[in-house]
This record gives C-alpha cells, structure tokens and sequence, in this order.
C-alpha cells in the first residue's frame, strides 16, 4: 500500500488513554516540518487522561469517546462511534500512542493498513502489557521499541520500524521505562513520516522497493 499524495497535509487522528508523550512527540515533529503530516484530531477513552489537555493546549480537537462495557476492547457502539469520529475529521492514518485498548476487525477494515501502534520492546519479543517490565525481569541485553501497523492480533502487524535500548547493569523496569520512551519519542515521528511519505510499498509483512 502507498499513500496517494494530495493537494493537502496528511491527517493524522491519535488515540491515547495516558500522559501523551508519544502525542507531544509527534505534534511538536508535524509544528517542526519533520513530520509532513498535522494531527487532526485526539481522542480518548479516559476523560482525565493527560493526552486530552496536551492537545487542547495546542488548539487540537480533542475529545473523549466512551469505551462501552468490556476492560481492554471498546464494544461495538463504542468502535462505531470512534470509527465515526474519525471519518468526521478525514483522517489519513489513525496512530495509537498509549491507547490501552485492543482494535478490533470492524474498526480495521474502516481503515485498512491505516492503523499505526508503539510498543516498547523489541517486536515480536516481549508482546502485551508492561513490556519493558517483561524485558528487565527476562534479564535481555537490549530491548526497544517497535512502530507497527495494526492486525486482528495483540502487537503482531508488520514492523515499519524499531530502535534498540541497551539494559545497564543497575537498570530498574522504570529507569528502563524512560530511556525507552525517549526512543519512541525519536522513532515515532520519523516511522510514520516514512510510512506517508517514502511511497514503498508493503507486501504482507515486508516492505519492498
Ligand atoms: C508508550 O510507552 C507506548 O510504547 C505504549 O504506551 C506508552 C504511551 O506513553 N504503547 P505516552 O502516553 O505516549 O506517554
């Protein structure tokens, strides 16, 4: 898949439950010129949730959307009304930037190869909650993160990008934590740049040409 160049900016629609320094990371690269893309709007499934006031004080939509019933999916009215949201603002390319909840198919298939997630670790090592804990507790030498588009499974899409953090000796998880976020914060950017704007193609999980 390439992205078709327009007369207008990419737009880019984040999800995000937490603090948003991945969102930070992104909206400061698009003010930059090093991402050719603007976020067009923010949405969250947490109504307190840090993300929400990063965008505001940027003058970015910003919206929480109630996640329905379930824990770790949205429901089905919920994912409705996110997929509608984000058709509202003509979004290009949906990025997940600390959204604690699965996609489920529906939503993908609104938005095909369009979904864009950070994990913090090395893919496909280290999936699911607290990776960067599970890294520290295996006793790796290096771990990282990952830029991946998003499948039906839990962090297994194709990769689009990955950086590597080394683990020091008197590393704890959360001193880990932190030197890999600010790895996601350089990776981030730069990997969805690409991904719009190097029009290499994706053939299943690999990038040709
Ligand atoms: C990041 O560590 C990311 O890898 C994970 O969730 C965290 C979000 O952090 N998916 P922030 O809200 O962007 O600060």
């Amino acid at each position: 898949m390439t992205f078709v160049s327009t007369d207008r900016a990419f737009r880019l629609g984040v999800l995000g439950s937490g603090k948003g320094s991945n969102f930070v990371a992104i909206a400061d690269a698009c003010q930059q010129g090093r991402l050719a893309a603007e976020v067009a709007v923010v949405i969250s499934d947490v109504p307190e949730a840090g993300i929400l006031e990063h965008a505001r004080s940027r003058g970015i939509p910003a919206q929480y959307l109630a996640p329905g019933k379930f824990r770790t999916k949205l429901d089905e009215a919920a994912e409705h009304e996110y997929v509608i949201a984000l058709q509202r603002h003509h979004v290009d390319l949906i990025v997940l930037a600390g959204f604690m909840r699965i996609i489920k198919s529906p939503f993908l298939q609104a938005f095909p190869q369009r979904v864009v997630n950070i994990h913090p670790s090395l893919l496909p090592a280290f999936p699911g909650l607290f990776a960067w804990k599970q890294a520290w507790e295996y006793g790796v030498r290096y771990t990282g993160c990952t830029v991946h588009l998003v499948d039906a499974g839990v962090d297994s899409g194709p990769i689009l990008g990955q950086r590597v953090v080394e683990v020091r000796p008197n590393d704890t998880p959360e001193s880990l934590h932190a030197r890999i976020q600010v790895a996601e914060h350089e990776l981030y950017p730069s990997a969805i740049q690409e991904y719009l704007h190097s029009g290499r193609k994706w053939e299943g999980r690999r990038l040709v040409g």
